[in-house]
């Protein structure tokens, strides 16, 4: 029997990201808030294979625990948004199939579409040997979304702008996070809309504290704990109380601080150490969360992990 040829892929690897820090302030004229952010890539990934195909196409391949009903399977999903624009900037016509294996919860707050159009734009680079250079990657990468050049760079970084705007940080501890993904996601555009009701005087220019900036060059996680932060926690936490209640256990359970990524709903819990993660892992499962993870950060940006 002969094996039918496999159409050559290749396959991407991009990471879900933690805020560090998350200053917003008011509205800009067009709409988006400034943001002043450290991010850090997480040990929690999605694997993107691309090859070439007469169509567009997506495909969803995920482990127990993702809302598969909140993927978009048509070309509305931001893959293929970002496999065209890739295309139209080479003047390409051609098209392609990707499949997007996920473990990053969906409108989790951790970037998780941002990471699959990271790695959809390398790996059809890579496929297509495009050469893209980097700035043209971050530039397409910022039109598709505020954090894809983040997901792109990888590591710990500085963001700026509407959070486009990436400058690589040095962080050289590993960080030990418990990772809580929730049952349903939350619509990004809502939580911001909340934080202008609830913060109307909110600043036109925000900054990254300089406690976290020092805390970054600390090894101890406990020094980091103290200075996280996110203004997107109070309206996560306003339209979701039980958020609230979830931090609380995690801390009552031995985590240094617990925090809201982005804007949420997955919550996040640093610890000293991965001891210290395991069994605040295993208290959370026994008190009935389905979906405990530990995550260590930094991580690399996006990579390729596979030529077939
Ligand atoms: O840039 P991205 O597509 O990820 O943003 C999703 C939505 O989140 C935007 O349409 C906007 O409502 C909100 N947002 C914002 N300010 C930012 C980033 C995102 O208001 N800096």
């Amino acid at each position: 029997m002969t094996a039918h040829p496999r159409s050559p892929g290749v396959t991407v690897r991009a990471a879900a990201k933690v805020n560090l820090y998350l200053g917003v302030g008011r509205p800009r004229s067009d709409g988006y808030h400034p943001l002043a952010t450290v991010y850090q890539t997480l040990s929690l990934h999605d694997d993107v294979t691309a090859a070439t195909s007469g169509r567009w196409s997506v495909e969803l391949v995920s482990e127990d625990g993702i809302d598969r009903d909140s993927f978009p399977t048509g070309e509305d999903n931001i893959v293929v948004r970002a496999g065209r624009l890739l295309a139209a900037h080479h003047r390409d016509a051609r098209a392609a199939s990707l499949t997007v294996r996920k473990s990053i919860p969906i409108a989790g707050g951790l970037a998780g579409g941002s990471a699959d159009a990271a790695a959809t734009l390398v790996a059809l680079d890579r496929l297509w040997d495009l050469q893209t250079s980097d700035a043209d990657l971050l530039s397409i990468g910022g039109q598709l979304g505020s954090d894809v050049p983040f997901a792109l760079v990888g590591g710990t970084a500085l963001g700026g702008g509407r959070g486009e705007l990436v400058t690589p940080m040095l962080d050289q501890a590993t960080r030990w996070w418990v990772v809580v993904p929730a049952r349903s996601g939350l619509s990004t555009p809502v939580v911001y809309r909340h934080f202008d009701q609830l913060s109307p005087d909110a600043p036109e220019e925000v900054h990254v504290s300089e406690d976290l900036l020092s805390a970054l060059e600390h090894p101890d996680n406990r020094v980091l704990a103290a200075t996280l932060h996110n203004d997107l926690a109070a309206p996560a936490i306003d339209l979701r109380p039980e958020l609230g209640e979830l931090i609380e256990a995690g801390e009552r359970a031995g985590a240094l601080r617990g925090i809201i990524s982005g804007s949420g709903p997955t919550v996040l819990f640093l610890c000293a150490d991965r001891g210290s993660a395991d069994r605040v892992r295993t208290s959370l499962v026994e008190a009935g969360q389905p979906r405990v993870l530990v995550a260590l950060g930094p991580v690399s940006g996006t990579h390729v992990v596979e030529y077939a």
